[in-house]
């Protein structure tokens, strides 16, 4: 079967289109047919070398993080698939078209989306539920500010904080707000000619998707005892710890994250890094709130298989208006 792989770390690489073996899957896991493959910035991190410390991966490797398929075999001890299930997940290694992943990071396919906008969904999906409802838990009437509204992750998040009961205050540019505010966004902000930092304040909780500087000035607006989850960086200590990094590893991550976390104890607000972890429970939650019409998916554009490094360009322009597919089968 054809795969998209990184033969070598580098911004400016392009991925290889190489023959690589069909999977084996264990007793735990499900073998899936391809159908859409979603691009994300983790991929673009991946390929240029950024997370070699923490993710140490042989090459060549496959990419891609986000799976729409069918299942066409099922391992020994799986008992929640059968072959036909259309399924999506996150999952390393998805620039191809057969990829086995474990039974529980799976879930059922909303039925009322295609395998293009299904694939869009499961890790920023995720990212939005596992820093919104899991670390966050955000509650109804309390106020969040979703950075970058029309990305990726902000076109969900902002959906789910919105089904939460919260007031979801969004950065972007002109040419996004009305996406932004057909998704729910009750207050938005163009980053381009406003600051956020002399609008919000007095915020529950901040999803920072962007760089240091707007973290430390996000921390800003959280009342006491608010927290700022940060997707982008730095990661922390504790992040260190859940991901079973070495100690020098940990001891690195407790220096990238001083100087944020000394800003958080002096303004009496917390502040934490998260990583997506996926997650099959959380996914069915996700299923079921988009089967419901409550969360839809926002896809900017679809790539063929052919154009795999095409739809890693635009990705890494970073422009996109909600999520990038790659179109398999
Ligand atoms: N830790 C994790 O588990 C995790 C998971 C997912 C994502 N992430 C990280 O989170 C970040 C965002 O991911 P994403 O998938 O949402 O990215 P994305 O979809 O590529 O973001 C693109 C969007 O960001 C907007 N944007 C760019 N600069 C902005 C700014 N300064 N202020 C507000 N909006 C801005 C752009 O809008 P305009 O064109 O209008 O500027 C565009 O719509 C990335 O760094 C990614 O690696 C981390």
């Amino acid at each position: 079967m054809e795969a998209y792989q990184v033969k070598r770390y580098g911004k400016n690489e392009k991925l290889h289109l190489s023959e690589i073996a069909k999977p084996v899957i264990n007793d735990n896991e499900v073998l899936v047919e391809i159908h859409a493959a979603s691009v994300n910035q983790i991929d673009a991190k991946i390929k240029s070398g950024e997370f070699k410390m923490v993710m140490p991966f042989k090459f060549p490797f496959t990419i891609g993080y986000d799976v729409a398929g069918i299942v066409t075999q099922v391992g020994a001890k799986v008992s929640k698939f059968k072959i036909g299930d259309e399924v999506y997940a996150s999952c390393m290694g998805a620039f191809t078209e057969f990829i086995a992943i474990k039974e529980n990071a799976l879930a059922l396919k909303p039925k009322n989306i295609s395998m293009e906008e299904a694939a869009s969904i499961p890790l920023v999906g995720l990212t939005a539920w596992q820093v919104l409802v899991e670390k966050g838990n955000l509650k109804k009437r309390q106020k969040v500010f979703i950075q970058a509204g029309s990305g990726g992750v902000g076109t969900i998040a902002i959906q789910l904080a919105k089904h939460l009961g919260a007031y979801v205050a969004t950065t972007t540019s002109a040419t996004n707000i009305d996406l932004v505010k057909s998704l729910g966004a009750d207050l938005i902000i163009d980053y381009k000619t406003q600051d956020f930092e002399t609008i919000l304040k007095d915020y529950d909780l901040v999803l920072n998707s962007q760089d240091t500087k707007t973290l430390e000035k996000a921390i800003k607006i959280l009342k006491p005892d608010g927290k700022a989850i940060s997707i982008s960086g730095p990661p922390d200590v504790d992040y260190a710890k859940e991901a079973g990094l070495n100690w020098l590893l940990k001891n690195v991550m407790r220096l990238l994250s001083f100087k944020i976390k000394k800003l958080a104890k002096k303004l009496h607000v917390h502040y934490s890094f998260l990583f997506m972890k996926p997650s099959g429970k959380h996914l069915d939650e996700i299923t079921a709130l988009i089967d419901a019409g409550i969360i839809r998916p926002v896809v900017d554009k679809v790539f063929s298989f052919t154009k795999t490094n095409d739809a890693m360009s635009y990705i890494e322009a970073g422009r996109a208006k909600g999520k990038v597919v790659i179109k398999v089968k």
